[in-house]
């Protein structure tokens, strides 16, 4: 295996003062960060017995799983396992068949996408989501909008309170800006960009929307190994700085491997094992799944 990832984030300490200190500050204004005896222990996102069919087709069957605070939880699979099925149940996009979501002992599994996100589920899509006309910038600051408080008087008039409010969510998006490293593209047009700086824009997107639990998938498709080596570690940054649990989906089971707590395998819509990233590398239902692609040599 190449240099681990974790040694790598260890010593960025070295290259910077601070990290989303802004948008920490607005977060726990908000709510609490977890307390430490919570963290590995509270479960903070639950499904139950999830089965998701299109047709004949079965994408999910009685798939179980549990996030616990401060946990980055890993989910690898083959192309078609049911991955990003299980992302868009979680987030209110699919209707599950069967089947319940729980978010912080609240039953989620009826409400609608834009609630969950607004109870801070937030996530990226394995096809890149954001406004490709607007600027790095505009399109954080797109994703405050829920965050601003304006009203519609100070919204027609000019009012001082008004601009100061404009001034602050322009610094916190600056803030996350600076975090992962675009400065020199903030005024680009996020449709000039290649394609793993509109990635690094749409994790800085789902940032701005202020995530309780980060839902990621595929953070790192399509990337060389220095551009996973980097969003790795933004990954496990954020995870430092803003103490939210992660949920990462990654189809390439080498970069997980470093960075999760725990890893859940899918195969064909089952999930197929669950445990420590040792114990997925040795366990032989994961190597058969894997075998004939990429990973076959684990
Ligand atoms: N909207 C849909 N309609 C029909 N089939 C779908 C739909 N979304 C996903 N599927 C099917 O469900 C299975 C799992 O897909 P997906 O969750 O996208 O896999 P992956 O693990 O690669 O993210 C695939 O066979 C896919 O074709
Ligand atoms: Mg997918």
């Amino acid at each position: 295996m190449t240099t681990s990832i974790r040694n790598i984030t260890k010593h960025r300490e070295q290259r910077y003062s601070y990290g989303l200190t802004l948008l920490r500050e607005e977060m726990e204004k908000k709510y609490p960060m977890p307390k430490e005896e919570d963290v590995g222990k509270k479960v903070v996102l639950k499904g139950e017995g999830i089965n998701l069919a299109f047709g004949g087709l079965q994408a999910l069957m009685d798939i179980n799983f549990e996030l616990k605070e401060g946990e980055l939880l890993a989910i690898i699979g083959p192309n078609g396992a049911g991955k990003t099925c299980l992302l868009n149940v979680v987030s209110g996009f699919y209707r599950a068949q069967e089947g319940e979501i729980y978010y912080r002992d609240r039953k989620i599994t009826h409400m609608s996408s834009h609630g969950i996100a607004e109870l801070g589920l937030c996530r990226t899509f394995q096809n890149i989501a954001l406004y490709t006309g607007l600027t790095v910038i505009e399109n954080l600051m797109a994703a405050r909008h829920p965050h601003i408080k304006y009203n519609f008087l100070s919204g027609m008039l000019y009012f001082p309170w008004a601009s100061d409010e404009e001034v602050r969510q322009r610094a916190i998006c600056e803030d996350i800006v600076d975090f992962l490293e675009m400065d020199a593209v903030r005024n680009h047009v996020v449709g000039s960009l290649a394609y793993g700086l509109r990635k690094r824009t749409e994790l800085g997107r789902a940032l701005a929307l202020e995530p309780r639990i980060l839902l990621l998938d595929e953070p790192m498709a399509g990337m060389n190994r220095d551009e996973k080596e980097d969003m790795a570690r933004f990954i496990l940054d954020i995870y430092e700085f803003l103490k939210i649990p992660v949920v990462l989906i990654e189809h390439d089971m080498g970069v997980v491997m470093d960075v999760a707590d725990r890893i859940m395998v899918f195969d064909f819509g089952k999930q197929i094992a669950e445990g420590t990233p040792d114990e997925i590398t040795v366990n032989p239902k994961v190597i058969s799944a894997y075998l004939g692609t990429e990973y076959a040599g684990v």
